[in-house]
């Protein structure tokens, strides 16, 4: 499949940034919904494919192009998943509207720290579908497995990066360079499978 232009079928900042990044190599011209004043959808599914998949194809159908849905989100085995597909959503809201990550990270060391558990094992997980006009939508998966820590940790990336450390590093996310995030993280290993399918 030769993409030319591609839509990323998302309003988050962070992650629409990590994005394109990972395809800056590729001749691919790469817009974001907030570029092209495209709506917001509505995550009314259960899972991270469903999510990915309404997004990417709902947008795709209202533009008429090629869109990528992203649906990513942090899973705390001591909390039986949670908040998983909701992680966007488990943030508190600031009175200007914009979701608060700083206190979300906060809220999520009180919940451990009150299950009295030594269990902070933690993985991201990243579904990207890839809705064309007129064809079938592919889907791409990627997950990373690491702990959150208890203390917040590094000023970049975005999200809950700050309290979460992967396996076999011995820093938080957020302490990564971007391109030190793309080979490890959950939506870099997605990423590796889309190029390899669509730009191979
Ligand atoms: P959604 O996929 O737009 O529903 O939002 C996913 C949410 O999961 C983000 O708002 C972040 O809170 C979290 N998340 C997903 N990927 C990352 C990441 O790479 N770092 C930190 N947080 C992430």
């Amino acid at each position: 499949m030769r993409l030319q232009k591609l839509v990323i079928a998302s309003h988050n900042q962070g992650k629409v940034a990590e994005i394109r990044d990972m395809l800056a190599r590729f001749d691919v011209e790469v817009v974001s919904a907030d570029d092209l004043a495209l709506p917001d959808v509505e995550e009314t599914g259960t899972t991270f494919e469903e999510n990915a998949r309404l997004k990417a194809e709902t947008l795709a159908k209202f533009s008429g192009l090629p869109c990528l849905g992203d649906d990513s989100g942090l899973c705390v085995d001591a909390l039986d998943g949670r908040p998983g597909v909701y992680s966007a959503r488990y943030a508190p809201k600031d009175a200007d509207g914009k979701r608060n990550f700083d206190k979300a990270m906060d809220k999520l060391i009180g919940e451990l720290n009150e299950k009295k558990t030594d269990n902070w094992s933690a993985h991201f997980s990243c579904v990207l579908a890839l809705a064309v006009p007129e064809q079938e939508t592919k889907v791409f998966e990627g997950r990373v497995d690491g702990r959150i820590v208890p203390e917040k940790s590094g000023n970049k990336g975005f999200g809950f990066d700050p309290v979460f450390m992967p396996d076999g590093f011995d820093k938080t996310f957020a302490n990564f360079t971007p391109e030190e995030k793309a080979k490890v993280s959950h939506r870099g290993r997605a990423f590796a499978k889309l190029i390899e399918d669509c730009f191979a």
